[in-house]
């Protein structure tokens, strides 16, 4: 089994997130590669088993380039196969349940017929450049460990 893990991010605070989620499927024993966002040039369904899409939160959605990236993932191709989202945002914008990307990203690729294995991981970032609020980096490794386990049910 092998998945793409594809980030947005300005700050690092999501490819921290990103790498945590990647760095932990693979001490589970599941092939993963990661890329920024910007760096996937071709997507193919035929070398992937899953998705996992993140994005930090920009005016309570996804970013501009991780919509572009959603053009490239194929309903025909991609359709029934597993994917999770996550995003970074802010505790307010948590508190108030305001826009989220990820939870935008999932309705997405709830379209195009994938599946969901997880409810959306929202990491906590403070401010716009963060850091990542304590406790973060141990949610996503949790997260991760979680997903490992759907994968392979
Ligand atoms: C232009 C802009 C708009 C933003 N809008 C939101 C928002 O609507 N809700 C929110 O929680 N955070 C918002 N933020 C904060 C981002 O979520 C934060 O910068 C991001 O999580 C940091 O991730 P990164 O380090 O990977 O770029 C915004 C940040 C920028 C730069």
């Amino acid at each position: 089994m092998k998945g793409i893990v594809v980030y947005d991010t300005s700050y690092g605070n999501t490819k921290t997130i990103a790498e945590t989620i990647s760095e932990t499927l693979k001490e589970s024993g599941i092939e993963v590669d990661a890329f920024y966002v910007k760096d996937v040039k071709k997507l193919s369904a035929k070398d992937y088993n899953f998705l996992v899409l993140g994005s930090p939160t920009k005016f309570g959605t996804m970013s501009f380039t991780v919509k572009g990236f959603l053009g490239k993932v194929k309903s025909k191709e991609w359709m029934n196969k597993p994917f999770a989202a996550f995003d970074t945002e802010n505790p307010e914008n948590i508190e108030r349940n305001e826009g989220s990307a990820a939870e935008k990203i999932a309705e997405k690729l709830r379209e195009k017929q994938m599946n969901q294995l997880l409810p959306v991981l929202k990491a906590v970032v403070l401010g716009w450049k963060g850091p990542l609020q304590e406790g973060e980096i141990e949610r996503a490794k949790e997260y991760a460990g979680r997903l490992a386990t759907e994968l392979k049910r």
